[in-house]
């Protein structure tokens, strides 16, 4: 089928998604144009930032790819401490971010929970409640979710990594500890709390079809999903994955399959954050302005104390390791300015998608 026919369509099936994830030359540049297009139509050209905070790389999950999994007596593991996360938080605040990202290794123990909601309440009430808080803390109980949203988080994100049960296994360790079905429980636990909900998937996984990222789209579709981060995988040889590097498509490629992922995403829900990842940057520097232009509306810049900075190394060559907060914020609102786009400066940048759903359900 030709390409503007599928675009013309109100609702996709398997096949016309794999027609556009796979889609060339002029054929791209249309779907690119559209989706552009769309971004604009539905929500202007503006971009939210997240100061991305990475508060430590100590895990208890032991995933195949990661570079921060629990058995890699390579990684130096750090702690940010309470002070340090406060400081880059008030950065974020004081350089109009509006809003900042707490990520790190996933950790249940009670000491931990606690910590993560004191240093929550202490963002929130230090900025007057203006500062918006994303987390990125992996698995919890309902419990602990709900406590750290009561605290004044509003927004967490949690990948679902593939929505292909077999694939989804074959990169995670085989014990319950790292179960699909608990996976995506979780989610549905963040969806009940009432979190602005963000997962997403890796792009060009070992064993990965196309077929498979079909169905990752459709399944963030079904999943009514607030926002979605996803990335191409890139291998690290500290990991259990590095063995299949093989398999792998050539990165050029994977970055390609990345930004048609993304494109198609805002083709099938126009109304819902999508941001432009770090691991497209990894590829080519100018990867995540890429995915601006074609219909991300997200960018978390890394104010992580540099100290730190190279530690938090989920995959080889990750960018930005060695570039202080002041720098990247300068040199990025200039890239972003290049791409078409504009920064809107002290936003919480809610997704429009959760906002009209709220409001249809309350
Ligand atoms: N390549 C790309 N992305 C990765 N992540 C972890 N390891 C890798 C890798 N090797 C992503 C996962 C995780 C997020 C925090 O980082 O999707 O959910």
């Amino acid at each position: 089928m030709e390409i503007e026919t599928i675009l013309k369509k109100k609702e996709w099936e398997k096949t016309d998604l794999i027609t556009l994830l796979n889609c060339r030359d002029s054929a791209e540049e249309e779907l690119f144009r559209h989706t552009r297009q769309l971004r604009n139509a539905t929500l202007g050209n503006s971009v939210h930032m997240r100061g991305l905070i990475e508060i430590s790389n100590i895990c208890i999950k032991d995933c195949l790819y990661c570079g921060i999994r629990k058995s890699n007596s390579q990684a130096q593991r750090y702690q940010l401490e309470d002070r340090e996360i406060i400081e880059a938080a008030v950065f974020a605040y004081q350089n109009h971010y509006g809003s900042i990202v707490l990520q790190g290794g996933e950790r249940t123990d009670p000491g931990f929970i606690l910590r993560i909601e004191n240093l929550i309440k202490e963002i929130k009430r230090l900025s007057g409640q203006g500062l918006g808080i994303t987390l990125s803390l992996g698995e919890q109980t309902e419990e602990t979710y709900q406590r750290w949203f009561d605290a004044g988080a509003h927004r967490y994100l949690l990948r679902i990594e593939t929505s292909n049960k077999e694939l989804y296994r074959k990169i995670h360790p085989d014990n319950p500890q790292h179960h699909f079905h608990t996976r995506l429980n979780c989610i549905r636990l963040l969806q009940h709390c009432g979190y602005q909900t963000g997962t997403g998937v890796m792009i060009g996984l070992p064993f990965q079809t196309v077929e498979d990222l079909a169905d990752d789209l459709l399944f963030l579709k079904e999943m009514d999903i607030d926002m979605v981060g996803m990335g191409p995988y890139l291998e690290h040889r500290d990991t259990p994955l590095w063995s299949y590097r093989n398999l792998l498509l050539p990165q050029t490629e994977r970055l390609r399959l990345g930004l048609h992922m993304i494109s198609c995403l805002r083709l099938l829900m126009p109304d819902i954050n999508i941001a432009a990842t770090t691991a497209l940057q990894a590829i080519d520097p100018q990867g995540r302005e890429q995915a601006l232009s074609i219909g991300a509306n997200v960018i978390m810049p890394n104010i992580t104390p540099l100290g730190n900075r190279g530690n938090y190394r989920l995959y080889e060559n990750k960018p930005g390791m060695d570039e202080g907060a002041e720098e990247s914020t300068r040199r990025l609102a200039e890239s972003i300015r290049k791409s078409g786009c504009e920064i809107q400066p002290d936003a919480w940048g809610d997704s429009l998608h959760f906002e009209l759903r709220t409001k249809k359900e309350g």
